[in-house]
């Protein structure tokens, strides 16, 4: 199958195109390799991708443009089998302070993409959205008929990514999915986010920062189980023209996420609180019961299984991925 990953140098789109790749996929990467954090990780995670190639005798091929540019996305689609749709501006912080940059990425280079797979006849267009579309929680977990009342410009973009995904599967006939990830973590994860900063600053004997009380709670996502929904998705069409929650379906206050890495690592540590962040979400928990029922969807792991996983990566590859990470 030939598979086209978008934003496929980043955290997630990374981990997808090398999972295809070693399935057996023949896989094409476009990415721009936006400056929102050290380009060095990516780079690493293209490195990856060859040697994963190489292994597997599948054919790569690495893009370097964006997703809004007609002709390069109308280049890349050609001839491909299914989109998997990761390039964006992630981020809520980062959309507070550039609205209109994640609104052109996110909404604008979704259209370009969508409009192009149309053209070319591609079997299914997987997207990325994000738990982010739901907004304040009025029941939690969230299921997929939660209202969506995003709080961030970012969760605006997601929903509007849907809304178009749904209106090109109900007009032109081209199958469309979206997943909504929950917080997602793991190898090579951004920089900048409540478990890499933890991690990152225990090794180091500094104290973890949280913003604001602790008391938030989120449902984290190993990237392995967001891996397994999109490689079920490649072939089957058993969530055509749907919306899915990607969880762990398992939570975690932030204040017992730092406690728990501060254990880890460096129990002598006091952990440190600075104000809120604005437009943070105050609770995240996914209900996964949907992704289960579609397409037999089921967390891999605990989010403390996982978070002890990543500090064991973190470890081992501290001399690559922290000085990128910090650096951010
Ligand atoms: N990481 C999470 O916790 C999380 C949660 C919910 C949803 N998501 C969504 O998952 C997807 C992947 O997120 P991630 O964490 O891997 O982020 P990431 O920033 O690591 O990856 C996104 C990639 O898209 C590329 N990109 C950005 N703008 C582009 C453009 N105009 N043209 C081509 N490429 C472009 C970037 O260079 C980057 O490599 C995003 O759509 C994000 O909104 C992520």
């Amino acid at each position: 199958m030939k598979v086209l990953v978008t934003g496929g140098a980043g955290f997630i789109g990374g981990h997808l195109a090398e999972a295809f790749l070693r399935d057996g996929h023949d896989v094409t990467v476009l990415d721009n390799f936006e400056p929102f954090y050290d380009e060095g990780i990516k780079r690493h995670t293209i490195d990856r991708h060859r040697e994963a190639a190489r292994e597997a005798g599948v054919d790569y091929r690495l893009v370097e443009g964006d997703v809004r540019d007609r002709e390069t996305v109308g280049e890349v689609v050609s001839g491909v089998d299914v989109v998997v749709h990761q390039a964006a501006q992630a981020g809520v912080r980062a959309s507070v302070e550039h609205p209109e940059k994640v609104t052109e990425i996110n909404v604008d280079g979704t259209v370009t993409l969508l409009e192009a797979s149309k053209e070319a006849g591609v079997n299914r267009v997987i997207i990325a959205s994000s738990s982010s579309v739901y907004g304040k929680p009025q029941s939690l977990p969230y299921t997929e008929d939660h209202p969506t009342e995003p709080v961030s410009p970012y969760g605006v973009s997601k929903l509007a990514q849907e809304h178009y995904a749904r209106v090109y599967t109900e007009l032109h006939d081209l199958p469309t999915v979206c997943l909504r990830y929950f917080t997602v973590y793991g190898p090579r994860m951004r920089p900048n986010m409540a478990i890499s900063n933890f991690v990152s600053r225990c090794v180091n004997g500094e104290p973890p920062v949280i913003y604001g009380d602790g008391q938030q709670t989120r449902d984290f996502t190993y990237v392995a189980d967001v891996v397994d929904a999109n490689r079920t998705l490649l072939t089957s069409g058993a969530a055509d023209g749907e919306v899915m929650n990607i969880g762990s379906s398992d939570t975690i206050s932030i204040q017992e996420l730092a406690e728990t890495v501060r254990d880890q690592l460096a129990p002598e540590l006091a952990i440190e609180y600075e104000s809120a962040r604005e437009a943070d979400a105050e609770h995240t928990h996914a209900s996964v019961e949907k992704a289960g029922e579609l397409i037999g969807y089921e967390p891999s792991r605990s989010i403390r299984e996982g978070v002890e996983e990543f500090i064991q990566w973190y470890e081992e590859n501290q001399e690559w991925y922290e000085p990128l990470v910090r650096g951010a």
